[in-house]
């Protein structure tokens, strides 16, 4: 513990953010995690994380403690606001998880208390509408009684090499005396990796962008990706000699889902039009990005030639080497396929099996070697288990003349007996 500090911390929402986070504070300051979901509680309180982000033994080992009760955070000074911030069926932002925690906490707040959001919003969320909404609940006065800040996550969960001790922390405050607090708490996480931002709304500026920034990337190889086609060049051969350039940037096609690339662009354009500005690439980066899946199905029903098929999709999480099913365009994938009248099998090594049958009311199939040779096997997402394919296992999956779609150019180096037909994205 910090000697002589005398912060107490509660992390509100213990995610795939919140939990890392937590479990780092505690290495320095007393930490209790919050979250609203009993059976994450349990959960957590009996040594296992279901997200993979931490193992049981640091669970063990931690000092922080779990709770689904307010009046466990109660003597908390610092609340850290890590629950998610979704879109709706309009892609609007949804602010009801924000709008709750907030809620919460104004119930229990007290003066001198500091509200720290890092769930990813766009520029005044943290002032003009969380600061509103605790004084409500709390009937205290906003920068005089209680203080705000906001300091993004920037995670990337299943990444063991940039994890939250190990990348730089962007802090800001209500006033510079809340952000050298801040700066001071996650600097113990981050061996004093820092960096203080301007004030709040640059901060959750800079996070949004980061991600908005990402998207537009990705869109554009996916679009280099839909010429590449029609020209008849592999885009992965494209890229790998690009590449050789000092500065191209090292993007490459795919599905682009889960809770974050997908989803904050959104946020940026909600703010932009809201202020009368139409933001074009950022929706248009959107657009080609959703529009992925349908444009591979379109492909594979047109390479496969004959219907039905049996397809055997590989991989229904969001990206590879996670347990995150949430906006699976895998699973959009596969309804699209199905659509066209292909059978379509799945298999996840990471994912769930009840979740994709709740989700997506698709049955997985925990074994690849018990499901017959397919028409065509579709590596969709770059699972670590599927990168180490041989020629041998790829074969006994697909039938003599079938068709492998490699979306992720994670079996480019492997030759395949002659018959068996190839695309790439
Ligand atoms: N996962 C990522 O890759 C990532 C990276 C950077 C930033 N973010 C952002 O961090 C935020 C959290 O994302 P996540 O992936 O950890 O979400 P998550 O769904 O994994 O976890 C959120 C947790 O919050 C809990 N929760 C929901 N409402 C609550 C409430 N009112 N009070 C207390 N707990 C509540 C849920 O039960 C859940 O356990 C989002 O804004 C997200 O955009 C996520």
């Amino acid at each position: 513990m910090v000697k002589g500090a005398n912060e107490k911390i509660a992390v509100i929402g213990l995610g795939y953010v919140g939990l890392p986070l937590a479990l780092a504070l505690a290495r320095s300051y007393p930490v209790t995690g919050f979250d609203i979901s009993t059976s994450r509680i349990a959960e957590l309180r009996g040594a296992a994380d279901r997200s993979g982000e931490v193992d049981a033994a640091m669970l063990r080992a931690s000092t922080m403690t779990f709770t689904d009760k307010t009046g466990d955070i109660e003597d908390a000074n610092v609340y850290i606001v890590t629950v998610p911030t979704p879109v709706d069926a309009e892609n609007k932002p949804d602010l009801g998880a924000l709008t709750a925690a907030c809620g919460m906490i104004g119930r229990i707040l007290k003066r001198g208390d500091t509200v720290v959001f890092e769930s990813t919003v766009y520029p005044g969320i943290t002032e003009d509408f969380c600061g509103p909404t605790l004084e409500a609940a709390s009937n205290l006065v906003c920068g005089e009684d209680f203080f705000l800040g906001y300091s993004p996550e920037r995670i990337n969960p299943g990444d063991k090499k940039y994890t939250v001790d190990k990348i730089t922390k962007v802090v800001s405050g209500q006033t510079p005396g809340i952000a050298a607090r801040l700066a001071e708490i996650y600097g113990h996480v981050t061996n004093g990796n820092i960096f203080v931002a301007k004030d709040i709304r640059t901060a959750e500026a800079a996070k949004v962008i980061e991600n908005a920034q990402r998207d537009i990337n990705i869109a554009f190889v996916n679009e280099l990706a839909m010429i590449c086609n029609k020209v008849g060049l592999s885009t992965h051969d494209v890229l790998a000699a690009a590449q050789t350039k000092w500065n191209f940037l090292p993007f490459t096609p795919g599905l682009v889902g889960g809770h974050c690339i997908g989803v904050d662009p959104y946020y940026l354009a909600h703010l932009s039009r809201s202020l009368g500005h139409e933001p074009e690439v950022i929706l248009s980066g959107r657009r080609i990005n959703e529009g992925m899946s349908g444009f591979i199905a379109d492909q594979i029903d047109k390479h496969l030639g004959r219907k039905p098929s049996r397809v055997l999709v590989l991989g229904l999480t969001f990206k590879e080497n996670v347990p995150d099913l949430r906006n699976s365009k895998s699973a959009d994938l596969v309804r699209q396929l199905a659509e066209k009248g292909h059978h379509v099998d799945v298999h996840d090594p990471c994912a769930d099996p009840e979740e994709a049958k709740t989700e997506y009311g698709l049955d997985l199939h925990p074994v690849m070697n018990d499901i017959p040779p397919a028409d065509c096997i579709v590596g969709a997402v770059r699972h670590e288990a599927y990168c180490d394919f041989t020629s041998e296992v790829l074969s006994a999956q697909v039938v003599a003349d079938g068709l492998i779609a490699d979306l992720k150019g994670m079996w480019r180096h492997i030759d395949m007996p002659d018959g068996i037909r190839r695309w790439n994205l």
